[in-house]
């Protein structure tokens, strides 16, 4: 960061991480503070996601052709993993409907799990993860199952994509040689983030801080609305001065609780868009890409699968230590990237389905945080 006029005259400084960083705005007083003072526990990372589908060999026809590899697979149960070492990132259990169960987070030691029972009244059971372990199983305010875990054994590592060696201006790095990136699945090497809908927001947005010490990394808000407070969250683990990605959770606020997206790291950007075409030469469905987003800036490509689940293929985000504060700044969809297309009408979920339909209606008679002028807010945060 730049030396500023206040560093030169011994004014005290008071500059945070948004000057020059990652928000051009800071928290007004009396915002939230986007962490816990005292949480329970401060889970390590998210370690993988639960999904159900009836037909698992359709699901690993799927994952193979977008980058995943198969940790696991018996008549009931796919495991999924990247190519780093650690835990798997997903399972999905054979079931009567294609659906999102959600998500298991990492704890960083043995211990926490009975510092999250005791505090929660939940136990600590056996873990139903490959090469076992222990977990808790808990229910966030939205109505996910929500695990944490504790594994015994981690995954080897896998060997993986290498980075192209790149030539930039006289920077002459690959000479005699012709740059040829394969035509193959992209490799994934870990689950990065998961983003889900909510109800019931603010609760939510507690219950991680609370619960398993995440701390916010952006905040937005619907405009002309800062004042009843962020209907979206970014959401980074707390390991200290370690820096970690800038989001493993979003959260934002809509008429229903459920999956949005969930996302994938990738080698670079030449592994996003050649994994890309061999998505698209199979017929599946580009959600939105490629671009690079602004919160977290990521590249980012986002697919479906062939149950309508979104995927993202990411590569170059933004990693956070613990010392930066959270940015502020009005939801928009033109505040989605950088550069890149359009965000699509698809990604939107510009054409409400008969279910989305039935979501608002419910959302709007029941209990919780939506009611018509947020409604009215998201409306015009996704054709601002
Ligand atoms: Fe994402």
């Amino acid at each position: 960061m730049s030396e500023t006029r206040a560093d030169a005259v011994g004014v005290p400084d008071v500059r945070t991480a948004h000057q020059d960083l990652h928000s051009a705005q800071g928290a007004l007083r009396g915002e939230h503070p986007g962490r816990s003072r005292n949480p329970v526990i401060k889970v390590a990372d998210l370690a993988w996601l639960e999904f159900e589908k009836p037909d698992l060999d359709r699901a690993e026809v799927f994952a193979r052709d977008f980058g995943f590899g198969i940790a696991a697979r018996s008549g009931s149960e796919l495991w999924l993993r990247g190519t780093f070492a650690g835990s798997p990132c997903m399972v999905i259990r054979r079931g009567r409907t294609s659906r999102f169960i959600g998500p298991a987070f990492r704890a960083a030691e043995r211990a926490d799990l009975d510092r999250l029972a005791r505090a929660t009244g939940a136990s600590v059971r056996d873990a139903d993860v490959p090469g076992g372990g222990k977990a808790v199983d808990l229910l966030d305010p939205s109505g996910f199952p929500v695990r944490v875990v504790h594994c015994t054994e981690e995954l080897p590592a896998l060997p993986e994509q290498q980075p192209l060696l790149l030539n930039f201006g006289t920077g002459h790095r690959r000479t005699n040689v012709a740059q040829r990136p394969p035509r193959e699945p992209s490799r994934i090497q870990r689950l990065g983030h998961v983003v889900l809908e909510t109800r019931v927001f603010g609760r939510a947005l507690d219950w991680y801080l609370d619960t398993l010490g995440m701390i916010v990394s952006d905040f937005l808000f619907l405009d002309g609305q800062r004042g009843r407070g962020p209907t979206m969250a970014f959401i980074r683990c707390d390991q200290g001065g370690r820096a970690v990605d800038h989001h493993t959770l979003a959260m934002h606020l809509g008429p229903g609780n459920g999956y949005v997206h969930s996302a994938y790291q990738v080698t670079d950007l030449d592994s996003i868009a050649a994994g890309g075409e061999y998505l698209a030469e199979r017929g599946y469905q580009r959600s939105w890409g490629i671009g690079r987003h602004i919160q977290g800036s990521q590249l980012f490509d986002y697919w479906r699968d062939p149950d309508r689940f979104m995927l993202e293929h990411f590569a170059d985000g933004d990693l956070f230590s613990c010392d930066l504060e959270p940015g502020w700044a009005p939801m928009s969809t033109s505040g989605l990237a950088q550069w890149g297309p359009p965000a699509t009408r698809d990604f939107l979920g510009a054409s409400p389905s008969p279910q989305r339909v039935r979501d608002v209606i419910e959302a709007l008679r029941g209990e919780n945080e939506m009611d018509p002028a947020r409604l009215l807010g998201l409306l015009k945060a996704a054709k601002s």
